[in-house]
């Protein structure tokens, strides 16, 4: 995949050698109007060859040599993708290096989330505004926090390419159950990986970055969600209901589906973390209710509905 630029600009995305900031390198070569490079930990011939732009190896645990890539590279914008499971020093440190580096103008930091994470915790976003090491006015480094909602690959099936592996929460439709926490009438917002990426894309053609960019691939209820599964699927599904007393004492009900995760992140954080989950979508926090949105600015371009999300990876 080669990339046609029109400008000289360059967009590093750290952290784009797979999941959605890979996806971001993929829609930026075919966009081709950015020069692009990925910034990654390592190097391995044989898979940065099927990158989608030049991979380019930092040290995130060396502010100077993080800053030195951005500014020999010619990096504009930096779009952070990483992942570290918890740690945000390489995030931190890589801001650190943008504010430092003397082409560098603009940050989207790794939020991507499906719920309004100041309101829950500390943004990654506020560390830019709160560090203010570049100072203020004009020289502050430029940045927007994205809110896409939970990602809608996590739901699909290997029907359905995506550089995002399956992590399904409460609708195991591999196995044809679901259990829904509380009445399973609240709505959550999913979007698919690959509009994230278009959104991310266009994002960089606006002249003023808002503080906060929200866009909506579908919004459904849990109920819905486990309708259109069924209609995928052609069966009923086994159903139960997890309430919010249950979910608060930690207890879900224990899909097939989990079983990846409880070998890999063992079985008590998992329940936790689909425990609280849960407790979000009681709460409405995964229902993104934003006063504006970057569908409206953006009109042309169409999100998948879940609807047809689900029947693309699972009807056969
Ligand atoms: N809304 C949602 O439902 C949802 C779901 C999942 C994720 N997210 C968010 O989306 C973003 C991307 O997530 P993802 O699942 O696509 O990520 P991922 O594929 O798990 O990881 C992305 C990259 O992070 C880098 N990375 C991992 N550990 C690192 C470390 N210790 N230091 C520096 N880099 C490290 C790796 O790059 P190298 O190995 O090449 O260095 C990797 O390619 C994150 O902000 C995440 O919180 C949102």
């Amino acid at each position: 995949m080669t990339a046609t630029t029109t400008t000289n600009t360059t967009v590093a995305v750290a952290g784009g050698t797979k999941g959605l900031g890979l996806t971001i390198a993929e829609a930026l070569a075919i966009h081709g109007k950015h020069n692009v490079v990925i910034l990654s930990r390592k190097s391995t011939p044989s898979l940065d060859e099927k990158l989608p732009a030049r991979l380019v190896v930092v040290d995130y645990d060396n502010v100077q040599n993080l800053t030195e890539a951005l500014e020999e590279n010619k990096v504009s914008d930096v779009i952070c993708t990483i992942n570290a499971y918890g740690s945000s020093l390489p995030e931190r440190n890589l801001i650190r290096a943008a504010e430092n580096s003397s082409t560098t103008k603009r940050f989207i930091p790794s939020i991507f989330a499906g719920f309004a994470y100041p309101t829950k915790l500390v943004s990654r976003g506020r560390q830019i505004q709160n560090r203010g090491a570049r100072g203020t006015g004009e020289d502050i480094l430029i940045h927007t926090a994205v809110y896409n909602g939970m990602f809608m690959d996590f739901y699909g099936s290997p029907l359905l390419k995506s550089n995002v592996g399956f992590f399904p929460m409460f609708v195991d439709i591999a196995n044809n159950v679901a259990a829904k926490p509380g009445s399973g009438d609240q709505a959550v917002v999913l979007t698919r990986v690959l509009d994230i990426a278009r959104f991310v894309v266009r994002i960089l053609d606006l002249a003023v970055w808002p503080k906060e960019s929200y866009f909506i691939g579908d919004r459904v209820t849990i109920h819905d969600f486990v309708n259109m599964a069924e209609e995928a699927r052609g069966t009923k599904f086994r159903i139960t209901y997890d309430s919010k007393e249950e979910l608060e004492a930690g207890q879900v009900t224990e899909l097939p589906c989990y079983e990846t995760t409880f070998a890999v992140v063992g079985k008590e954080m998992t329940k936790q973390l689909f425990a609280q989950t849960g407790l979000w979508i009681i709460g409405n926090e995964l229902d993104l209710r934003p006063v504006s949105t970057l569908n409206e600015t953006f009109p042309d371009i169409k999100t998948m509905t879940l609807r047809r999300f689900l029947e693309l990876s699972w009807k056969v």
